[in-house]
């Protein structure tokens, strides 16, 4: 019987270094995409795969991040003395509900690895969820619940993978597959950032993940890979003798909002999703590209 998967691990630690001056002192998970800071698309989806508890791998100058999932009371009487009923209920869904939210700080961006093992503590022995707030994805069923559907059927590591084009798996935890079904790819093995030459196939770790708790005991190694990093892929690579790992081809579209291009992206396509937006947004975009 495969437990159920109840925490996710948001690690929000990282420098943004590629979005500055905009992350100068906002944290880059706080910059909205339409009308909601990213991070608000991730605990979402996350709330709607079941998630109960959301643990934080934060660093100095997020606190705007815990603050955004907290209840405003100030901000909530006065939209509420103006009779601000649809305002009021935007800003009370943002919350979390009491004791939902668990901060841990990383201390040092060691990387991806060392942000999931600051959780250790807090995820204990269970299966847990991972996402990384960057990766935003545009699907019918949320992405998350679709690997908890998987994992409830395989158990192990089901990660969320895409095929990418072969020149850039050097941006990516890349898999060594061992079988593949056309939806679900079982793995030999994993590669983090290989040259395209080197690759051993273009399926593509992205921003999700169900991971078995034994990942913990081996990041606890702290090895440093690709970048001097303790990379989450070294960790999850060094389980596959006991744990099966699955790559889930998911249905949606993933945006790289750890890019510029992709952030651009990110908000055209959630614009034209957007049910008050997408009629206006429509000639505006047609007019731009004349
Ligand atoms: P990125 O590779 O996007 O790094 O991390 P970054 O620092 O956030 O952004 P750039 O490259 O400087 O622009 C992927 C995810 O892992 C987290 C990040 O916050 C992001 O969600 N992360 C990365 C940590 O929490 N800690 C780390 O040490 C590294």
């Amino acid at each position: 019987m495969v437990q159920r998967v109840r925490k996710a691990v948001l690690p929000v630690a990282g420098l943004g270094t590629r979005f500055l001056p905009a992350t100068k002192v906002i944290p880059k998970e706080m910059i909205p995409v339409i009308d909601k800071p990213v991070v608000q698309y991730a605990i979402e989806e996350a709330r709607a795969a079941g998630i109960e508890e959301f643990i934080f791998v934060s660093a100095e100058g997020k606190e705007s991040i815990a603050a955004h999932f907290s209840p405003h009371p100030e901000l909530e009487r006065a939209l509420e003395e103006k009779g601000k009923t649809a305002e009021l209920k935007l800003v009370r869904d943002a919350s979390l509900p009491a004791g939902a939210m668990h901060i841990v700080k990383q201390g040092n961006p060691l990387g991806l690895g060392h942000a999931v093992w600051c959780a250790w503590e807090l995820v204990g022995n269970e299966p847990f969820a991972v996402i990384l707030p960057d990766d935003m994805v545009l699907s019918n069923t949320p992405c998350l619940k679709q690997l908890i559907d998987a994992h409830a059927q395989v158990g192990g590591h089901v990660v969320a993978v895409e095929d990418v084009p072969r020149d850039q798996t050097n941006r990516y935890g890349i898999l060594d597959v061992l079988t593949d079904d056309g939806k679900l790819a079982k793995a030999k093995g994993l590669v983090e950032k290989p040259a395209p030459d080197k690759a051993p196939s273009t399926l593509a770790i992205i921003g999700r993940y169900v991971l078995d708790p034994s990942v913990f005991t081996e990041l606890d190694k702290k090895t440093r890979g690709a970048g001097n990093e303790i990379q989450l892929t070294d960790g999850l690579n060094r389980t596959l003798d006991k744990v099966p790992f699955h790559g889930l081809r998911f249905e949606g579209v993933r945006y790289d909002c750890g890019t510029r291009v992709g952030f651009v992206e990110a908000n055209v396509a959630f614009g034209l999703a957007h049910p008050e937006m997408a009629d206006r947004l429509r000639p505006l975009l047609q007019k731009l590209l004349k």
